[in-house]
């Protein structure tokens, strides 16, 4: 939810913290700052709103000082204000946090209570007040850094510096993400290792429960009892990928049209496509013998999910137990060790996707973690890990990941009707054919229907309120439509199964609600343009996005119909996804929305 780094340096560091935090901006932009300390002083720049803003209170007053910390936030106690902004300041304690506090009021009244001045809403100024306090009640440092450990409770990823001890800053974890750097003569600390990659490569992860005592020389690390601890050095693949949108306007338009591009990568790990087979090597979980298995995952990726939930029930027999998140581990669902648990996120560390991982794992079910960063907390809590590939993704709303999350799943899917005796070879060589012409049918598809889409957008977004329907796997990119143009044009949309239609949606119909019907010619064509002429017969403005066989089938007049190429069943979610995305996408920029940085959102929600 919101970046934090750390710098102890040997040279000037305020510029480079400000580099990180670009580079963590993803996870929050609400309000941004910086502090370091120079010849005794400490001292601290801060700014509302998007990074740019502090850099320009930086042009005017510049930092000095070889070691800081800085924080980008997305804010969850106190309002996005320069007084909530971290870095907070309690005497000569600085603090930036990223997660929650979750016994933070009980601790603030009895701060409160012993006298102490708070200046900020925010749960962070809590951890410098307790710090603060017990090293005015004469512990180190040190001791001090761990004795406020022992007293909060929830999910934080804490950096701490120190007036009188410049050449230290501590660091703990528990919960959201916290990686150290190794340099020369120099260290680093930072919520992921893309935001350490242009200092160094050299990652260790702390994990929770470890606080980290950082110097210019290297790292301590211990747990809260002040114990030793040994985490082990990885070399980081994370690179200093600073993307640029290229010759796009916005990044969620260049992750678009890389669609084609990663899908590739992703189903080369996955696919032979000399023999047009699912590689072997690639299973983790022993599909053949499961009794079933359990999906989670939050937004889009619970979507991607929802899709896959029918290819494992409809090609492995699978039966699959799928919710999001933040439901899935309270249903008290009766689970067994011979089932196995998958999870979707492309972040790798949404904090309620992860708490269902562990709630899995205590049930002894193997767990696999299909991920976009590898060295994400997912992956390295999961027993099997499946890669998308899809390459950073900057802009908030998901797309080219949503895509490959589905090329995986399919795969898998693929894998488990042939281990469970379901699908024979051909049918194999038949379903890999088809995904392997999915990066040349998708670019076809993009530059196809870039002009209808954009002039359609024009139109919808003059209007309020949009209804999606869909059927089988096309009801879940009806949610992931709705999704999509809401989170980033703001226009409310919902997505409902098709079928569902005269069950009370029928209710709203009526010109000043587009209905989005996505429609493959596929077996429940028929039904759903039934749904179709029901809409049309209420004055309903329909918007048919179908394929050439569909909608050569359909006589109903529409507000517009986007024709996609006849293509398999088991593509068909992953080449429907980009009129949906791209539609969303052009009603957005029409609406004057932030695209990338929807107001409210955080690319990755770490905390509960
Ligand atoms: C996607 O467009 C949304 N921004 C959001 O729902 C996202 O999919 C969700 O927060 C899950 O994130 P994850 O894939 O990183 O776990």
């Amino acid at each position: 939810m919101c970046g934090i780094v750390g710098i102890v340096g040997n040279q000037p560091v305020a510029g480079r913290l400000v580099d990180a935090l670009r580079r963590l901006e993803y996870r929050g932009y609400d309000s941004a700052g910086v502090a370091t300390i120079h010849d005794g002083a400490m001292n601290r720049r801060r700014a509302k709103g998007k990074l740019f803003n502090l850099e320009k209170v930086l042009d005017d007053q510049p930092l000095d000082g070889a070691v800081g910390i800085a924080h980008t936030r997305w804010a969850t106690h106190g309002v996005p204000n320069e007084d909530n902004a971290h870095p907070h300041f309690v005497e000569g304690v600085a603090v930036v946090h990223n997660g929650i506090i979750e016994n933070f009021s009980e601790l603030k009244d009895g701060l409160v209570a012993d006298g102490a001045t708070f200046t900020s809403q925010t749960d962070t100024e809590v951890v410098a007040q307790l710090i603060a306090r017990h090293i005015r009640q004469g512990l180190d440092n040190r001791a001090a850094m761990l004795a406020a450990l022992n007293e909060i409770t929830g999910a934080y990823a804490l950096v701490v510096m120190f007036r009188d001890d410049p050449g230290t800053i501590m660091a703990a974890r528990f919960g959201p993400p916290l990686a150290v750097g190794f340099g020369r003569d120099e260290m680093f600390l930072g919520s992921d290792a893309i935001a350490l990659s242009p200092f160094t490569n050299d990652i260790v992860y702390l994990v929770d429960g470890d606080c980290a005592i950082v110097h210019r020389t290297g790292a301590e690390i211990i747990d809260f009892a002040g114990n030793p601890v040994e985490r082990p050095h990885q070399i980081s693949q994370a690179t200093a990928y600073m993307v640029d949108k290229g010759n796009h306007r916005h990044f969620m338009e260049k992750e678009i049209y890389e669609q084609p591009e990663v899908i590739s990568h992703a189903l080369s790990h996955y696919v032979d496509l000399a023999s047009y087979s699912i590689r072997p090597d690639i299973a983790g979980i022993d599909f053949e013998h499961l009794k079933g298995l359990a999906i989670s995952a939050c937004g889009t990726a619970y979507l991607s999910g929802l899709v896959g939930k029918y290819w494992f029930e409809r090609y492995a027999r699978l039966p699959v137990e799928i919710d999001v998140a933040s439901e899935f581990r309270y249903r008290e669902l009766p689970l067994s060790k011979d089932q196995a648990a998958l999870f979707i996120s492309q972040s790798g560390e949404t904090a309620d996707t992860l708490a269902s991982l562990r709630y899995c794992k205590d049930e002894g079910l193997s767990i696999g973690a299909v991920v976009n960063v590898s060295e994400s907390t997912i992956a390295r809590e999961a027993d099997a890990v499946f890669p998308i590939l899809a390459g950073p993704e900057i802009g908030v709303a998901s797309t080219k990941a949503f895509t490959c999350q589905l090329a995986v799943l399919a795969s898998l899917s693929i894998a488990a009707g042939r281990a469970r005796g379901r699908i024979t070879a051909e049918e194999e060589r038949e379903m890999v054919r088809h995904l392997s012409e999915m990066p040349r049918i998708m670019s076809r598809v993009l530059n196809s229907i870039h002009d209808p889409i954009e002039q359609l957008s024009r139109e919808l977004s003059k209007f309020r309120h949009v209804l999606y329907l869909g059927r089988g796997t096309s009801y879940p990119l009806a949610l992931e439509g709705a999704l999509k143009l809401k989170e980033i044009s703001y226009i409310h949309a919902e997505g409902y199964a098709a079928g569902e239609l005269k069950h009370g949606p029928i209710a709203l119909i009526d010109e000043t609600m587009p209905v989005i019907v996505i429609a493959p010619h596929d077996r429940f064509f028929e039904k759903t343009v039934s749904n179709m002429q029901e809409v049309a017969a209420r004055g309903g403005k329909i918007i048919f996005i179908t394929d050439e066989k569909g909608a050569a089938a359909s006589k109903l007049e529409t507000m517009a119909t986007i024709v996609l190429p006849d293509v398999a069943e088991i593509i068909a979610p992953m080449v429907f996804s980009l009129p949906i995305q791209l539609l969303a996408y052009h009603t957005a920029v029409f609406m004057g929305t932030d695209v990338d940085q929807p107001r409210n959102l955080a690319k990755s929600v770490t905390v509960e």
